[in-house]
């Protein structure tokens, strides 16, 4: 039993999206705290680069991973019988997501529910898959990666803030579902952190000045900013949190004029 309320040692942790960005910095974080790892992203060769870096930075910890496309429910499945073979798990990182920025009439159909299917249901299903070995514990916890996007509108088309903002309430539901199985079911949302998906906008001078312009604290968020916020969710000192959204925002949301 671990007494230490800051740390996870003992407890094992499946992250999606890991392999880069602010799945990758959850990675590093759990990892800090004295967690185990198993690692989702498509990508097999940049999943493995970073597995071996968190293997040669953590060389005590297991960490595995596993290319796998949580847009696919097959691979939904696949991950979670290789997550029971490696003896279940005690926390959910539904990270992964995507999105293509459009005007609302120019999605195709299938662009519109690929956007779902990889930022809304991959989380709902994997948190089904995971239940059962979730509550081989008594106490475990999901974290949801959503996004300011879900609260109010940005420019990242209507799609990508319909998913954030179902994902919100599917984490308010289950918190409320779950609780008495001993389950914390929390989210982040993140405004703009510095990844390579951010990159391409934030190229473009006068986009990055109107960003910064709408950020009380007039600077992009980092990965590793995401990370801790995700890290405190998963934690035992989170025990009395569930149900709750944390914004990495630099003050986004609370600014209006
Ligand atoms: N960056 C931001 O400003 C920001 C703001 C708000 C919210 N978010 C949210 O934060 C999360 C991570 O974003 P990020 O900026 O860190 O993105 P990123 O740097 O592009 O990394 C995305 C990670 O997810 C994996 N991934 C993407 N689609 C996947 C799929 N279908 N199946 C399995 N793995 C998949 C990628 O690897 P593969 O491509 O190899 O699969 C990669 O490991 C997303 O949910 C995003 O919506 C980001």
């Amino acid at each position: 039993m671990n007494t230490n309320r800051w740390r996870l040692d003992g407890q094992t942790a499946l992250i999606t999206g890991a392999s880069a960005g602010i799945g990758l910095a959850i990675a590093r974080e759990l990892l800090g705290f004295g967690a185990d790892l198993l690692l989702v992203a498509r990508d097999a060769d940049a999943l493995a680069q970073a597995r071996d870096d968190l293997a040669d930075e953590f060389p005590d910890r297991a960490i595995h991973g596993l290319s796998a496309d949580v847009a696919d429910d097959e691979d939904r499945q696949a991950i979670l019988d290789w997550v029971e073979d490696h003896g279940g798990l005690n926390l959910l990182v539904n990270n992964a997501g995507g999105n293509i920025t459009r005007p609302a009439n120019d999605y195709s159909e299938d662009e519109w529910r690929g956007i779902f299917e990889t930022n809304l249901f991959s989380a709902f299903e994997l948190s089904r898959y995971a239940y059962p070995l979730l509550t081989r514990h008594a106490a475990s916890a999901i974290v949801n990666v959503g996004s300011v996007s879900g609260i109010t509108h940005v420019r990242s088309g209507v799609v990508y803030g319909m998913t954030k903002a179902a994902l919100q309430q599917m984490t308010r539901n289950l918190a409320c579902e779950w609780a008495e199985d001993g389950i914390r079911v929390n989210s982040v949302a993140p405004w703009y952190i510095r990844t390579r998906r951010t990159s391409g906008p934030l190229s473009d001078a006068d986009y990055y000045d109107e960003v910064i312009a709408r950020t009380p604290m007039r600077r992009i968020g980092e990965p590793e900013e995401v990370a801790a916020a995700v890290g405190f969710l998963c934690l035992p000192a989170a025990s009395y949190v569930t149900g709750e959204c944390i914004a990495v925002d630099g003050g986004f949301l609370r600014y209006g004029f």
